[in-house]
């Protein structure tokens, strides 16, 4: 299974205080010296932590793969088509959210992102959706023509009726192998409770970051990441 570090918080750190470090780009290749197989960030309308210059940077040094979240929106577009990571991940934003708060709502919202998603396709960009474990969004998604969904694994990590939430996650991520797109997962996932979403064998991919950047205060970002990547290779 691989394993994308998402670093946002090493940006919110270094926004805390409006300065140069913790970088970022420095981080991204501790990361891939831990063994991430992917580096993502989340580029949000506010700037709150990761700017477009990370981005950039990112690209050109990243050595394994550049997954950037962002709203569909025409600004996040542009953006995108001019810096040209390896993936994008549509995600839902609100401007009070402390976090992304839950998937894309792909089957309303369908219409008004599929400009977004042809652009993308056509800049030869893998677009990912994050989406609620729901079986109608991933049959929405697989009408869009993008060739990977990100489950949501928020609810699942809240605690809270785990075995329900296994359950959707399981179906959805069934259903999503079986009409040909790649499965990812991720949000809220940490060092305890990402075993049984390693047990479902059609997510191919985990997209991680508060719980290792965290640990990473302790430990060390490599370290962090190795002891994650460990984890997840126990399936
Ligand atoms: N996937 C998506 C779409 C996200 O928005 C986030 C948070 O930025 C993550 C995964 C990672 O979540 P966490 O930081 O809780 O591991």
């Amino acid at each position: 299974m691989r394993l994308g570090v998402n670093l946002d918080h090493i940006a919110t750190v270094r926004e805390a205080r409006k300065a140069k470090e913790p970088d970022p780009v420095q981080a991204a290749l501790l990361a891939e010296l831990g063994g991430a197989d992917g580096i993502t960030v989340h580029l949000r309308g506010d700037r709150r932590h990761i700017k477009e210059r990370d981005v950039k940077l990112l690209k050109d040094v990243v050595k394994t793969r550049l997954n950037v979240e962002m709203a569909a929106t025409d600004e996040m577009v542009e953006i995108a088509l001019e810096i040209l990571p390896h993936q994008v991940t549509l995600v839902p934003e609100r401007r009070e959210e402390i976090t992304t708060e839950g998937g894309l709502d792909v089957v309303l919202q369908g219409e008004f992102i599929k400009p977004a998603i042809s652009k993308l396709l056509a800049a030869g960009i893998e677009v990912s959706i994050f989406v609620d474990p729901d079986p109608d969004q991933v049959r929405a998604c697989a009408k869009l023509g993008v060739g990977a969904v990100e489950i949501n694994t928020g609810k699942y990590a809240e605690g809270e009726r785990v075995d329900q939430e296994l359950e959707h996650i399981s179906k959805t991520a069934k259903l999503a192998s079986k009409i040909g797109l790649k499965v990812l997962a991720g949000h809220g996932l940490n060092y305890r409770n990402v075993t049984p979403i390693v047990k479902i064998e059609e997510i191919e991919e985990l997209n991680i970051g508060h719980s290792i950047v965290a640990r990473a205060v302790y430990v060390g970002l490599e370290r962090a990441v190795r002891e994650m990547k460990e984890l997840i290779n126990r399936r």
